[in-house]
């Protein structure tokens, strides 16, 4: 793929030589197009060396090439990052007085700006009516993370990272590439009518992440190999198309997404709590947790020491459980039979004599009762802590899956469950 890599003058310009190798590791062919300003920051040999072209720097170069136009013609994305509150202004009314804007206004593929600059400047309203407008026009905006700034002061405004901004270039290109009649869920008439960036518009979006951790000790817990990260892509897809969305987030490896609310919680007990409260009035719900089935029936407030046991000094202690709740189905109880919110659960499964991985999946939304349920085979070097995935959605009522999803990204897979529910929520 051809992408069109925006650079604008803003100290995180550095971090776009990282986004830069990562897209070229990945196979696209790049062109960097960095402002004027955007120079004084990172000079133009480090954009060639990286991306392994020329680097276009004014309308001026090569004009019988007619750069100006044929850049953004030629893409298939465009990403600006960092977007400074200048350009954002300079897009937004639609002016084109380098060769950045030009191309901004030829392309005709998905557009991506990660906006970055001090607090200040990005709360002003005039940036964040230009923000509006981008947005509204079908421009992908990356909203920026709070950290640390250029200098001591923090806050919203910091450039997200490569690892980030990259995650979004590639599924921008897969959700392109994608026929637009073959959604997931299979209402064609819905998937082709709907904007696909603004579908969960208006709608609120729970979803729950990562794995409990069920103490036994103040050092010791029970827990499980849940990164996290399905359910952190699947909070920021929905984020990205448009849904009001809280993260109940147990334990994992990867941090939140910006833009979307954070419960944290660390036992199966307060992630019920939790999501209870959170689903009140919510839309959707998608359990994408790892919940621990059962808990130690005691915690011990001092530490289990090894010898434990005065009577006999090489005694191993045995450890007394009890179940957990099962959150999924009680929501499923809770919701009675209205029709929101809808449920989404997933199902890690290995496949065991008794069935294979679909038909233990099959029983299992039967048992849960919810309306999509998302199987993945889970073993040693699958699923857990990968960064790809294979899924299959069922969906209640219906024996084939409604969608086979890859092997593919994480971000990926998240952007094909919520097709997959916008077309349920859409079809009842
Ligand atoms: N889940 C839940 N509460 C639990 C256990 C699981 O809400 N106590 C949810 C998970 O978030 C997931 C779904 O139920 O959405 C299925 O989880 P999974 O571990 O695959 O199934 P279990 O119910 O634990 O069934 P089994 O152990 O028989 O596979």
């Amino acid at each position: 793929m051809h992408v069109v890599l925006g650079v604008t003058g803003g100290i995180a310009a550095y971090k776009v030589a990282l986004l830069l190798r990562l897209l070229k590791e990945s196979g696209h062919d790049v062109t960097v197009v960095p402002t004027q300003s955007a120079l004084r920051f990172v000079g133009e040999p480090t954009w060639a060396a990286l991306s392994g072209r020329p680097v276009a720097t004014d309308v001026w170069t090569d004009v019988h090439d007619v750069p100006h136009v044929r850049i953004g013609q030629s893409a298939d994305l465009v990403i600006v990052a960092p977007a400074t509150a200048d350009l954002l202004a300079k897009a937004a009314a639609g002016l084109a007085d380098d060769l950045l804007t030009n191309t901004l206004l030829t392309a005709r593929c998905p557009v991506v700006m990660a906006p970055a600059m001090h607090t200040e400047m990005w709360e002003h309203p005039a940036t964040q009516d230009n923000v509006a407008t981008l947005s509204a026009r079908g421009v992908h905006i990356v909203p920026p993370a709070s950290g640390r700034l250029t200098g001591a002061d923090t806050g919203p405004g910091r450039l997200p990272e490569p690892e980030e901004l990259f995650a979004v270039c590639e599924r921008e290109l897969a959700r392109a590439a994608a026929p637009s009649d073959q959604t997931a869920g299979g209402d064609p008439a819905a998937a082709s009518t709907a904007d696909p960036r603004a579908d969960l518009a208006g709608l609120r979006v729970v979803v729950t992440a990562g794995g409990t951790r069920e103490p036994l000790d103040p050092v010791r817990f029970l827990g499980n190999r849940s990164s996290g990260k399905q359910g952190v892509a699947l909070a920021a897809a929905a984020r990205d198309r448009g849904a009001d969305v809280t993260l109940v987030l147990a334990h994992g490896e990867v941090d939140p997404p910006t833009g979307v609310d954070v419960v944290s919680v660390s036992t199966a007990l307060e992630l019920k709590t939790a999501t209870e409260t959170a689903v009140a009035g919510a839309d959707v719900v998608i359990m994408a947790a790892a919940v621990a089935d059962f808990r130690p029936a005691h915690y011990a407030d001092r530490k289990i020491k090894k010898t434990h046991d005065p009577g006999d000094p090489d005694a191993a202690p045995t450890i007394e459980l009890v179940r957990n709740p099962d959150i999924l189905a009680g929501l499923v109880t809770q919701r009675g039979s209205t029709p929101r919110p809808l449920i989404v659960g997933f199902a890690a499964e290995t496949g065991d004599d008794t069935g294979s991985v679909l038909d233990l999946g099959r029983a299992k939304l039967e048992r849960k009762g919810c309306d999509l349920l998302v199987v993945n085979e889970v073993g040693t070097d699958k699923t857990f802590g990968r960064d790809d995935n294979t899924v299959h959605i069922l969906r209640r009522g219906q024996h084939e899956p409604v969608a086979d999803l890859g092997p593919a990204g994480k971000d990926v897979i998240a952007h094909g469950i919520l097709d997959a529910v916008v077309a349920a929520v859409t079809t009842g």
